[in-house]
């Protein structure tokens, strides 16, 4: 079981729709994948399909054990066909908005104990987190094996990107394993430049870019979160559904590498 999660400090870089869409993903190609959602906002809770609930916040909290946030997990597969692939969420609600001042050690520790319960039941979990930083995203940044960067493009497109890099590095279990652009107008030159920019930044292991892909912009992406289906469930041939599973290919590749 591989834990990869998605942060960005500046809010609309695209994470939930980016962690959302690389779970389904997954899912799709067989793998059992655990979605957690660290955001008070529960928009990937509420993007999957599902209710706003307290099994995120009670297990932070410490108020649940770690064995009842496992009972609280929901399958959000709808009616995607996964062929033994499974996605489920670990829902959040606004409780969490209580923790953003507890201890990240303290989050982390509680984290880390549900993370091992389920270690034999996923093969991949993904974690979407909060824009701001606060000690969720802390916490979430040191229970962690990658740590991928979305940025979206449009005004202040970068402004987020320096200080999860910052975090990772004063505070994670890993450094940011990986950048990538999001919203992408390939007519645009500054877009194709952010492109290669954002790339470079973060290196592989073969010293290249980690990651080469990107997202298009479309408008599939907002009709999938409107019907609060995973935009690869949504519209598979959809250039946002192709283009996370060029991502997904390039990330399956970074959790090999991690795994040896
Ligand atoms: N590829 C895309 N094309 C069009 N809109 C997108 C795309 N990716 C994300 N968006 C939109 O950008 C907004 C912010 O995305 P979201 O994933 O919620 O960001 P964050 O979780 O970082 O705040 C959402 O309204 C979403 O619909
Ligand atoms: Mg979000």
């Amino acid at each position: 079981m591989r834990i990869v999660t998605f942060s960005n400090l500046k809010g609309g870089s695209a994470k939930t729709t980016s962690t959302l869409a690389v779970a389904a993903e997954l899912a799709r190609r067989g793998r059992a994948v655990l979605a957690i959602d660290l955001d008070p906002q529960a928009t990937l809770t509420t993007s999957a399909g599902l209710d706003p609930g307290p099994a995120a916040a009670s297990l932070l909290s410490g108020e649940g054990a770690p064995e009842d946030a496992v009972d609280r997990l929901v399958d959000a597969s709808g009616d995607a066909e996964l062929g033994g692939g499974t996605l489920h969420v670990l829902p959040a609600d606004r409780r969490l908005l209580r923790l953003e001042r507890t201890a990240p050690v303290q989050l982390s520790r509680r984290l880390l104990a549900f993370l091992d319960l389920v270690e034999g039941d996923y093969d991949v979990v993904v974690v979407d987190t909060p824009p701001q930083a606060s000690a969720l995203v802390t916490a979430a940044l040191a229970s962690t094996d990658l740590v991928l960067v979305p940025v979206a493009s449009g005004r202040g497109a970068l402004d987020g990107f320096g200080d999860v890099v910052e975090l990772t590095e004063r505070f994670g279990t890993a450094p940011v394993t990986g950048a990538f652009v999001t919203r992408v107008n390939t007519s645009s030159l500054h877009d194709r430049e952010l492109v290669e920019y954002v790339a470079s930044q973060v290196s592989g292991p073969d010293g290249g870019p980690a990651l080469r892909s990107f997202v298009r912009e479309t408008v599939r992406v907002r009709e999938a979160e409107m019907a609060r289906v995973p935009v690869p469930f949504y519209a598979p041939g959809s250039t946002a559904a192709q283009d996370y599973a060029t991502l997904v290919d390039e990330v399956e590749v970074l959790l090999e590498r991690h795994d040896s």
